[in-house]
Parts: C-alpha cells; sequence; structure tokens
C-alpha cells in the first residue's frame, strides 16, 4: 500500500477466514477453509489491518463472540469485524444469488443456475449492509479491498456515501464468456456495479479477456485505453483499471512447514501403512466444479486398461464438506460416494482398496504429509479461477511428484510447463496421463517440480498482493514472465485414438 498514507488494509469478504469452535463453556477460533481465506491470510498476518465478514452458520449461538473474536484477533495480529446475516439473508443471498446463479454461471454450468428473482433482491440487500459495515468501521484513507463474486455491489453502494473512496475489487473465480455471461437476468447491472470500483482484478487473461469483450458488446458508451497487464475503462467521468493478478501461495511457509519434523513423522507414519503403493492425491471441496467423477471415472478406466496399476497405486481423495443445503452439492456426495463403492468394489482385493475416501476437512500438517508423500497430484476442474491445491503441492512435495492438471484450472496459465495438462471431460486421456505419471521415474520428476516451484516461490502471495497494490496507487509493474495469455494445446496431444 501507499506507504506515505497512515491508511490501512481492509479486505471484504462474503466470510471471514475463521471459524468459531466450542471449547469447554467458550469457543475458540480456527481457521476456515477455501481457498480465498487460505491465500489472504498471510496478507493480512503480515500487513495489519481489518477483516470484514460473516462468520458463518451458528454465529447466533455464539454468547461470547467479542471476546472469542477478540482473542483471536490478538493471536493473528489484525481485527475481525463480523457482519451478521439472519436465517433469509443466508438462504437468499449466499445459498440463494452467489452459489445458485453467479457460481454456477460464471463456470460455465448454466444448467446448476436458478435465475429467482427473489435472490437478487436479497443479493442486493446484503451487500448494501456489508457496505454499512464497511462505512461505520473504516476511515476515509484507507483501502477498501472487496473480494470475490458474493459483493460486486458492495463498491457502488458505498460511493454512495463516500464517492472519493479508494475501492478495489479482485474475483477469485473464472469470469464467464459472453455468450454466458448474457444469459445473467441481471447482466447489465453486474457490468455497472463492476464499474464503480477503480481497480479491478481477475486471475487470468482469459477472465480479464471474457470480462472486456462483454463490457465492449453490452455497454459500448465505455472507451477501453491502453494493453499490458493493466487496461483502462472510461465510463462518463470515472476511470477503471482493469488488471490481471494471478493469485499465490504463501510458498515460504508451506516449504519450511513441509521440512518440519511432525509433518515428516507423520508422512513416514502413512508410507508404512501404505507399503510400496503409489499414492494419487485429490484434495477439494465437494463441489461439481471440481470435476470429481469424471476423476473417479478415469481412475477407473486406468484400472481397465492399466493392470500394472493394480495392487500398485492408491487413490487418496479427500473431500471437505461444502455449502450442504444447496441441493445439487447434496447429490453430487450421492454420486461420488456411490463411484467410490463400485471402484472398490469391482477392483479391491483382500490387502488393496484402490480408493481411500475422506469426507472431512484436514489439519494443515496432515494436508501438508499428503502433498509430501503423493507421487501424484490430480487436480482435474471443469473450470477453476485458480486452484491453490496444485501450488501447495508443488510447494510441499520433496521433488519425486507429478502434478496433473486441468487445462482449465486458471493455474494451468502459470505451471503449464511442469505440469501433466489434461482436458478433465476426456476420460480416457485421464487416465493414459495418469499412468504416465505414475510410471514416470522419481529423476524426470524432479526436473520438472524443481521449474514448479521456482515459478510459485516467484509469484507466491505477497508477489500478487505487491502487484494489487502497486496497481491500485498506480506505481508501475512491468509485465511478468508467464503472463501471456494461455492457449490450450490439448488439440495437438496426445495419443490416436480413433
Ligand atoms: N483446504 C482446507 N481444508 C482442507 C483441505 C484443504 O482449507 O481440509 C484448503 C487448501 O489447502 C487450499 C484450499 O482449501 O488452500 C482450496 O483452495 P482451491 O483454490 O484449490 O479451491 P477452492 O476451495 O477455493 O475452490
Ligand atoms: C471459493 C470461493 C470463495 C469461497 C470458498 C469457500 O474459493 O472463491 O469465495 O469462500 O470457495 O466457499 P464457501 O461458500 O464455503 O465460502
Amino acid at each position: 500500500m501507499n506507504p506515505n498514507e497512515s491508511s490501512r488494509l481492509v479486505v471484504v469478504s462474503n466470510r471471514l477466514p475463521i471459524v468459531l469452535e466450542k471449547s469447554g463453556s467458550g469457543h475458540v477460533v480456527k481457521s476456515g477453509t477455501g481457498g480465498l481465506v487460505r491465500a489472504l491470510t498471510p496478507v493480512l498476518s503480515h500487513r495489519g489491518g481489518v477483516w470484514i465478514g460473516w462468520l458463518g452458520y451458528g454465529e447466533d449461538e455464539v454468547a461470547d463472540l467479542k471476546e472469542a473474536l477478540g482473542e483471536g484477533s490478538r493471536s493473528v495480529g489484525y481485527d475481525f469485524e463480523p457482519v451478521h446475516l439472519s436465517r433469509q439473508e443466508v438462504v437468499g443471498f449466499y445459498l440463494g444469488y452467489s452459489n445458485s446463479i453467479v457460481w454456477p454461471l460464471f463456470h460455465d454450468l448454466l444448467g446448476y443456475c436458478s435465475f429467482d428473482p427473489d435472490y437478487w433482491y436479497t443479493y442486493l440487500h446484503v451487500n448494501r449492509k456489508y457496505a454499512r459495515a464497511v462505512h461505520e468501521t473504516t476511515r476515509s484513507g484507507d483501502y477498501v479491498w472487496v473480494q470475490d463474486y458474493q459483493l460486486i455491489h458492495l463498491g457502488a453502494y458505498l460511493r454512495q456515501v463516500d464517492e472519493k473512496r479508494k475501492i478495489g475489487f479482485f474475483l477469485h473465480i473464472p469470469f464467464p464468456p459472453l455468450d454466458i455471461f448474457v444469459r445473467l437476468p441481471w447482466r447489465a447491472q453486474i457490468l455497472r456495479a463492476l464499474l464503480a470500483y477503480d481497480l479491478l482484478g481477475f486471475q487470468t487473461w482469459r477472465d480479464r479477456r471474457n470480462f472486456l469483450t462483454c463490457l465492449q458488446q453490452l455497454l459500448p458508451e465505455v472507451r477501453i485505453t491502453g494493453k499490458g497487464t493493466v487496461v483502462r475503462a472510461e465510463a462518463g467521468d470515472r476511470t477503471v483499471s482493469i488488471g490481471t493478478f494471478p493469485i499465490g501461495i504463501d510458498y515460504r511457509s508451506f516449504a519450511s512447514a513441509s521440512g518440519g519434523e511432525d509433518v515428516r513423522a507423520r508422512e513416514t507414519e502413512l508410507r508404512s501403512r501404505f507399503g510400496d503403493c503409489k499414492i494419487v492425491l485429490g484434495i477439494d471441496r465437494l463441489d461439481y466444479t471440481k470435476g470429481l467423477p469424471e476423476r473417479l471415472q478415469a481412475y477407473k478406466n486406468a484400472l481397465e486398461r492399466y493392470p500394472d496399476l493394480h495392487r500398485k497405486v492408491i487413490l487418496l481423495q479427500v473431500v471437505v464438506p461444502s455449502r450442504e443445503e444447496v441441493p445439487e452439492y447434496g447429490s453430487l456426495k450421492g454420486r461420488v460416494e456411490s463411484l467410490v463403492g463400485s471402484i472398490n468394489g469391482k477392483f479391491g482385493t483382500p490387502g488393496w482398496v484402490p480408493i481411500q475416501y475422506h469426507y472431512r476437512s484436514i489439519p494443515q500438517p496432515e494436508l501438508i504429509a499428503l502433498y509430501r508423500l503423493a507421487k501424484m497430484a490430480f487436480v482435474t476442474p471443469l473450470k477453476d479461477g485458480m486452484n491453490l491445491v496444485a501450488k501447495e503441492y508443488c510447494a510441499c512435495n520433496p521433488g519425486h511428484g507429478t502434478l496433473v492438471l486441468s487445462e482449465f484450472a486458471g493455474a494451468a496459465a502459470q505451471l503449464q510447463r511442469g505440469a501433466m495438462l489434461v482436458n478433465p471431460y476426456d476420460i480416457e486421456g485421464m487416465a493414459d496421463t495418469l499412468h504416465a505419471a505414475v510410471m514416470r521415474p522419481d529423476d524426470e520428476c524432479r526436473v520438472r517440480m524443481r521449474k514448479l516451484k521456482e515459478n510459485i516461490r516467484k509469484q507466491d502471495i505477497f508477489w500478487w498482493v505487491d502487484r494489487y497494490l502497486r496497481a491500485a496507487f498506480d506505481r508501475a509493474l512491468g509485465d511478468f514472465p508467464g503472463q501471456e495469455e494461455y492457449l490450450p494445446r490439448m488439440s495437438l496431444q496426445g495419443p490416436n485414438r480413433e
């Protein structure tokens, strides 16, 4: 941020980065889950500031809320400011508009959308509420940085009461192509609301290109100028900067935790439990964008076509519960579990269970031990803003592993040179790649993993925040390697399967 100002960094997201867990008669603060929270936590711990957001389910039952939050703030070094949502607001804004309209639409999954007009009105009402909370808890010199798709209108509402505010927005999820975006009944309102910010950040050039195309087609009066990492949109008397800022992870912290004694001891323990079997690892929230059924089908296909994998490989799939009240998430759980059961039933033998399935959130040291252990990370979202699991795996793995990554994850743009890319809709292609990755000699893996680590280390979460804030305060940015638009190479690759 601008070092000459005594301004604070104010992050606003739908959720606070913490959950309160019962402990005796009171509550303790625990870290929340998901990419946004995991990525931004080190940023605020490093810089200090304020984080404004919802505490999640059960906030009303916490009688010692103030004490628990105060205690939590002291331990992490920045302040929490909770926004309370009523049950009706959670239904219309969080489960409804955010996760039954924008989330599926922006991931190109139109069939999962339910365009209920009530959701829209509740979304506007809740965004106004967040804007009020920001206005009441911040000073005019603070930099307000709004995160993600749930709060697009916050900036416009804040500007109504404080026109001169410096407000930025970062979209963690993809921005869809024009022909998908135009299905949104409130498409013009969303574009105009985005133009209320001073700086808009997207994960990849793909997302920014889609956004600019939508602007040009739907609001032709907006003039776009400049080129490179940040371009400008002139809309009436406002100029909005629009940039590409691929989010990273706290590489050093992951790499150093991975070398820690506790993690290594856990890895050894797990290794002895799995014997000589190579571990293929999947870590995902239970979300239909993550391509879980397709991945399981690919694993099944690999076991059918490559008998040399039998008793030699285990797919360890951790599925973190998510948005359980949205009906599509519930039905996905049934589908995933039935596939796991049928694959284990068909291929399992005494002493070998082909898929180890865990439906829960796991603590960070356990996660890092799994990243160390795995011969391959199987990261195959149908579409993803970035995908931090891919980066965390590379940061933690000692080098014998291979990252198999979906072409449609935002991370593919940066990691295409060291990862094996797959089309997550191509079951046979994924099965072939899995076989090749599991069989790849460790030495060959090390060379690629070194490249990946180097990239993730250089373009880490502090690089990301620094570039964003430099752009926010009109400082020179310079281009960065690998920023050029990623064009999928899949049509020219892969075995001939005619
Ligand atoms: N993660 C977590 N709890 C777990 C397993 C993983 O919080 O039990 C974290 C993981 O370390 C990663 C994030 O969840 O930082 C997932 O981020 P990603 O970008 O891959 O996907 P998202 O869930 O944000 O769609
Ligand atoms: C993704 C979204 C975040 C969201 C997270 C977890 O990373 O981009 O905005 O917080 O998933 O989802 P949840 O609905 O539990 O907050």
